[in-house]
């Protein structure tokens, strides 16, 4: 895609599963086995470019300067509840990366988003962070987010959802132009509740079954 903030995954099998999490008959282990799934996928897309450097091994044949990923271990920010979702997908194909949380719940008088829970790995400035969230709807929440993973140390930020609204991007981009977004899809726009269209609905509801 030509905008560095923004990347769309239209890979077939990326867009194939998604419609079908968007399919409201889509049971809760169907949709939660095809993000797990479709995690993997953006995952791949979301640490290319990853800095690399080469250490020297033996193979069976000879020595060879190797590939390998450099710098300390990467950190997963898992924005709750939904966050979790995407996290184990991605934890799967990155097993050695730190995993932090943001809890963050919306304040109903103020509408603000009040953080109730943040635990973060050590070194954070030194450290590629992907923060993860299903949906980015209003984008309040992941603007809020990424304040707080900046007041930790965080300089080098990735965004990785799976459904954005164009408000959502265009609030993050303003408040957070140095943090690319990854996504499966940008949707056509919110509805007056503040959920995506034509999106899948309420995300974490519909991974752990919940109303
Ligand atoms: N959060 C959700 O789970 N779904 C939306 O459509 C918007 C925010």
């Amino acid at each position: 895609m030509s905008d560095p903030h923004l990347t769309i995954v239209d890979h077939p099998l990326v867009q194939h599963k998604l419609t079908i999490m968007r399919d409201k008959e889509t049971p809760t282990a169907v949709f939660r086995q095809l993000l797990r799934e479709i995690s993997q996928l953006l995952a791949y897309e979301v640490t290319r470019n990853l800095a690399m450097t080469t250490k020297q091994i033996d193979t069976p044949m000879q020595v060879m300067d190797a590939p390998t990923l450099d710098g300390k271990k990467l950190a997963l920010i898992s924005i709750l509840r939904a966050g979790n979702g995407l996290l184990d997908g991605v934890l799967e194909l990155i097993p050695s990366a730190r995993v932090g949380f943001v809890g963050l719940y919306r304040d109903e008088e103020t509408l603000q988003p009040v953080q109730y829970y943040f635990k973060v790995p050590d070194a954070m400035e030194d450290r590629l962070v992907i923060a993860v969230d299903p949906m980015l709807a209003t984008g309040n929440s992941s603007v809020a987010a990424i304040d707080l993973l900046k007041e930790a140390g965080a300089t080098n930020i990735r965004f990785l959802c799976l459904l954005a609204a164009p408000e959502g991007v265009a609030r993050m981009k303003e408040a957070h132009p140095d943090v690319p977004i990854v996504t499966a899809s940008l949707d056509e726009r919110l509805n007056e509740l503040g959920y995506i269209m034509p999106g899948l609905g309420d995300a974490g509801d519909r991974m752990f079954g919940t109303k």
